[in-house]
Order: structure tokens, then sequence, then C-alpha cells
């Protein structure tokens, strides 16, 4: 079993398939977009499924796929099915922006893929493209409407952002209403890679719930599971439920239990950390199986308690990074 140095258990492995998107939302990449890696720079197949192995042996059983956008990535379907039959592997499920997904729900509810995370911020196709800087309102929705169809568990991740969105909080919790959906509201995070500047929030997780308890004032809370990122809530009698993400202000990680390899291959011991090891030159110089495995425990034993301490020992200021070179 894989623990760090302040004896939480790595459980849940972040897997980012690629740095490329489809979309450029302001908050994650420039207008430009970033200088995408080229193909030889990111982890192929073959290796990220013997990192996977090698860490379902040290007791990790959740793999999120994240990007990027992963369905930019050819194959990444039959990848996910690959992945979903290595030993130790219970739950493999992906976060995507949801313009390309339903063409392939058929595929993910046939090897048994049972939650879907859909970046969506708004529920206005203006406020979209404002965002988003791209026209793909409809087929996000499409997607949306497709996967609740589907029976998938489906959770929409909403960035909160004070001049763009703020409207949506309440609209998005309505969608909770009838359907089953867990809509989720995040604290906006300084990895925008240079498309702007990061002013620090003011709509942190306390202020967007006050705003929602002002129009749901009987608000439930609802149990969240051990190592969950957000804090949990129901409109009494709702379908679906509501969470907000301290991604930002941080409460979360004493109980993270979360890996993370970005598409390059570098290992990050937390979201906030500056450079991470490089898995891919190490496999690629020829480590062993048995050499990748100490190499995990041994980066594990050296992890910042919190995302305040790898922040502060990262180099480059946060909002250099992106989040789609990160993984999220
Ligand atoms: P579930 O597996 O469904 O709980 O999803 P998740 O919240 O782990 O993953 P998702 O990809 O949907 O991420 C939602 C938001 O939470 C994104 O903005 C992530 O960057 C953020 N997030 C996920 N894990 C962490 C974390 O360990 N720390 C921080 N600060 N933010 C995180
Ligand atoms: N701050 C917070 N969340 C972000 N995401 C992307 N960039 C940021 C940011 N700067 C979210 C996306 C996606 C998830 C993986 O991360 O909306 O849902
Ligand atoms: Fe984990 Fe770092 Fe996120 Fe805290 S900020 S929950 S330690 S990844």
């Amino acid at each position: 079993m894989l623990y760090d140095n302040h004896g939480r258990q790595l459980r849940y492995l972040r897997l980012a398939v690629t740095d490329r998107c489809n979309l450029r939302c302001f908050y994650c990449m420039p207008e430009e977009g970033l200088n995408f890696s080229s193909r030889s720079q990111i982890l192929s197949y073959e290796e990220m499924t013997r990192l996977v192995t090698i860490l379902a042996d040290l007791g990790i059983s959740k793999v999120r796929i994240t990007g990027g956008e992963p369905f930019v990535r050819k194959d990444i379907v039959p990848f996910m099915d690959q992945l979903t039959q290595i030993n130790g592997i219970e739950a493999v499920s992906i976060t995507t922006n949801g313009t390309d997904l339903v063409r392939h729900l058929p595929a993910l509810k046939q090897m048994g893929i049972k939650s879907v995370n859909l970046s969506l911020d708004c529920l206005d196709k203006e406020r979209f493209h404002k965002i988003t800087r791209r026209d793909e309102f409809e087929e996000v929705m499409t997607s949306y409407h497709a996967l609740i169809e589907s029976g998938i568990d489906t959770k929409i991740n909403a960035v909160v952002m004070e001049e763009h969105n703020l409207e949506d909080i309440l609209l998005m919790c309505a969608l909770t209403q009838n359907d089953p959906v867990s809509v989720r509201f995040i604290e906006e995070m300084p990895f925008n890679g240079g498309s702007k500047g990061y002013v620090p929030i003011k709509w942190n997780m306390t202020r967007i719930l006050e705003h929602i308890q002002e129009a749901y004032p009987n608000l439930v809370k609802l149990d969240d599971g051990v190592s969950s990122t957000s804090m949990n809530y129901q409109i009494p009698g709702a379908k679906g439920s509501i969470g907000i993400i301290p991604a930002y202000t941080r409460t979360i990680c004493r109980s993270c239990d979360r890996i993370r390899l970005t598409p390059k291959g570098d290992l990050k011991t937390c979201l906030y950390q500056g450079e991470g090891f490089s898995f891919r030159d190490f496999m690629r110089d020829g480590a062993t199986d048995e050499d990748i495995k100490n190499q995990f425990i041994k980066l594990f034993n050296n992890r910042a308690k919190d995302g305040f301490e790898a922040e502060a020992k990262a180099q480059k200021s946060g909002s250099l990074q992106s989040m789609a070179t990160i993984g999220g």
C-alpha cells in the first residue's frame, strides 16, 4: 500500500492523457492555446498502462482520466477499457468538456464506466462563448441530457467567476430539482497558463454557500465521502445534489488521497506543486517495475502536508501553469 509521510493512503490516480483541448476556457489557458506537447513528449498508452498496473499493485483503485480534453486523444475509449481490466482497478471515470461525448456513451456504458464529470460553467450560450471562446454550448447540453438519460452518475463542474457566471449559480442549483445530477461549484485556482493574472478570489466556498442558502434556506448538509473534494448539500426533495469544491482555500488536504500524472508523465504529489518527477524519462532510461514502485514510495515519503506548503515550495508562479498541463 502507498502511504505518504503524513499517514494518508493514496488510492486515487488522476491521469492526464493530453494537454490539448478544443475549447479555450480563459481560467485554464490563453486564447491562442498553449505550446502543446508533441506525441513523443507525452506518455504512450503502453507507458500509462504500465504505471497504472504498478500503482494498482500499490493499492490505487480509482483512476480518473483528465486532460486537456481527453476525447481529443485518439483511441482514448479502448485505452479506458484496458484500464478497467487491470487487477485492483475498481473504478475508471473521466472529466470531459462534453463537446464530443455522445458518440462515445454506448462504449463507456458497455465497459462499466459508472461516473462522468462534465465541465460546464453556465447555462447560457453567450456566456458560454465568453468563457470558453468557442461556440459549443448546444453540443455540451446535448451531452448533458444524454448522460442523464444513460443512467451514468453525472457531476457538473462549474468554476465560479465573479464577472462571468454568478447568475448561473442558482440556475444550476435549480437543475438538481429534477435531474439526478451533482452540480459542483469550484473556487477558481491560479492555473490559467498566463491567460490573465490572478486576483485572489472573493467568491470562496463560504460566500458561494451563503448565496445558495439565501435562495434555499432549508438546504440540507449531506455526508461527504472520506476523500470527497466537495462539501455536499441538497435542496429538500431534489433528485440531485449541490457541492462546493474549496480548490483554492484548500480545506480538503487532510484527507487527500490523490496522485497526479501529467500528460508528459510528471508525478505531482499535490496540484499546487511546481515541477514534478519525470516517470517518462525514468521509464525511457530503463527503470524496472521495482525501480518505479520504489520511486513512487520515495516521492510520497516527501510530500507537502497541504496545498499551501506545496505552493510555497513551487518555483514558478501559479498562473503561468495551466490546468491543461497539470491535469486538474
Ligand atoms: P470525483 O472523483 O467525482 O469526486 O471528482 P473530482 O472532484 O476528484 O475530480 P474533477 O476532475 O471533477 O475535479 C473537480 C475540481 O476539483 C477541479 O477543479 C479539480 O482541479 C479540483 N480538484 C480535484 N482534486 C483536487 C485536489 O486534490 N485539490 C484541489 N485543490 N483541487 C482538486
Ligand atoms: N480553477 C478551478 N478549476 C479549474 N478547472 C480548470 N481550470 C480551473 C481553474 N483555474 C476545472 C475544469 C474541470 C476540472 C478538471 O478542472 O472546469 O472541470
Ligand atoms: Fe491534495 Fe494538494 Fe489538493 Fe490539498 S491542494 S487536496 S494536498 S492536491
